[in-house]
């Protein structure tokens, strides 16, 4: 019972593990990203077929009277039901938890919604709201501009990510003592959770007044918040972009150096400042807190003298840690992705083939193989037969109601 990305997300990793997933969408409709940003008229959109391989697809509204019964007998045959639905929408159906559990008290079922239990739990949230709201977007952005979103979509898969792990922890639960029980992730949790180092920087901007490793050290001001920082690091050791050659016109042409205090030697010498390492004002990582701008500026004369990938070769083998900025267009042809399945090709019989992220989680027993996303109402006879036990009699007469 999922829809949009959080929940087809959390689904989708359970159907790469082996589970049959079985996608439940109203008849006629469906799940709306199959026509959200269409590249192909008629056709399953990207947004759709990219977060819901690997498993079956029936139609099917629980509103109806025989659409309640099928329902019912789904919530008898499953182990986990899964739901994103605005708050209160499956209690609505008549079928709140209390039911379930009736019908099934071996049943996992697990929810995702913006908010948690408090003043905001009817609220609908989509991806960017839970950035906002959970402290993502104050602590993203460039310094003293506004608050930024990330790409990374941390709410709507941050969050179906954090339910597998509940319903996971659920049904090892279950096998020791038999009742299966409630699971809920907040979108607000969820990226809170992600952004736990900031509150462990408002923590220590309370108890010190200013943050150190953050560029506004020493000469900007720090207000009562944590600030927004630009590329800085979030960890122990300092880090920034820095250009590489052809930034001018490769918007991609950039590297992440961290400057790890154990390599810190190694990095100086090579972008040629051996006088560092016994002047004081460089030599430690707490003297050259203040002077991070300027040391960044210098390690930039040398990376803009090389290409990103150049870059990476010389300090990977010093121990450097660094990444280059990689573009999609980058990621999307890189063979070691393809290698191991993380960059798949699926093939689907309206649009034919497209890429798709695979599973990222390995498993050495159960590689994850990747199926294509099932086409609307497509397993929906074979699941009513062979889970729900309906005759072809009663599945005519689901059909002529419009439960199917
Ligand atoms: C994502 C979200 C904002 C979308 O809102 P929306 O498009 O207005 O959809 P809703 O969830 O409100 O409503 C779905 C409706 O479709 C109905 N519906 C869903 N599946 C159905 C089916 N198989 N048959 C009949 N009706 C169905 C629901 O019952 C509900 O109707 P109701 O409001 O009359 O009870 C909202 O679902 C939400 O906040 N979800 C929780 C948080 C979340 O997961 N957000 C991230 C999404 S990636």
């Amino acid at each position: 019972m999922t829809h949009v990305q959080s929940g087809p997300t959390c689904t989708q990793i359970l159907a790469w593990f082996g589970a049959d997933v079985i996608k439940v969408e109203r008849p006629g409709e469906g799940d709306p990203t199959r026509g959200q940003l269409r590249d192909k008229p008629g056709v399953d959109s990207l947004y759709f077929t990219m977060l819901n391989s690997n498993k079956r697809g029936i139609t099917l509204n629980p509103k109806t009277e025989a659409g309640k019964k099928i329902f019912r007998r789904l919530i008898e045959q499953c182990d986990v039901m899964v739901e994103n639905f605005a708050p209160g929408a499956i209690d609505r159906m008549g079928f709140p938890w209390e039911t379930i559990q009736q019908i099934n008290p071996r049943m996992i079922y697990a929810s995702v919604k913006g908010f948690g239990p408090g003043p905001y739990e009817d609220c609908k949230v989509y991806e960017n709201v839970a950035q906002c709201t959970g402290g993502a977007a104050s602590t993203t952005g460039e310094i003293d501009r506004v608050p930024l979103v990330t790409g990374a979509q941390i709410g709507d898969s941050g969050t179906g990510i954090h339910l597998v792990a509940g319903i996971l922890a659920a049904l090892l639960q279950r096998e020791k003592t038999g009742r299966g029980q409630r699971v809920t992730c907040a979108m607000q949790d969820t990226v809170l959770n992600l952004c736990r180092v900031k509150l462990r920087d408002q923590q220590r901007l309370d108890l010190c007044g200013v943050l150190q490793e953050y560029p506004q050290y020493p000469n900007g001001t720090f207000g009562k918040a944590v600030p927004r920082a630009g590329n800085a690091s979030g960890g122990g050791h300092p880090g920034w972009i820095v250009k590489c050659k052809g930034w001018e016109t490769d918007p991609d042409a950039y590297i992440y150096v961290v400057m790890q205090a154990q390599a810190f030697p190694a990095l100086a010498k090579v972008i040629g400042h051996a006088d560092w390492l016994d002047d004081p004002d460089f030599s430690t990582p707490n003297a050259r807190l203040p002077r991070l701008t300027h040391v960044f500026a210098e390690i930039e004369k040398w990376t803009t003298t090389l290409n990103k990938m150049e870059v990476m070769a010389i300090l990977n083998p010093l121990n450097v840690p660094c990444g280059p900025i990689l573009s999609m267009k980058e990621l999307a042809a890189e063979p070691s992705l393809r290698n191991t399945a993380t960059v798949v090709e699926v093939d689907h019989p309206q649009r034919g083939k497209y890429l798709t992220v695979g599973n990222p989680i390995k498993l050495s027993d159960s590689p994850s193989d990747v199926q294509r996303s099932p086409l609307l109402g497509e397993h929906t006879e074979e699941v009513l037969r062979d889970v729900c036990g309906l005759s072809d009699a009663d599945i005519q007469a689901a059909k002529a109601q419009g439960a199917i």
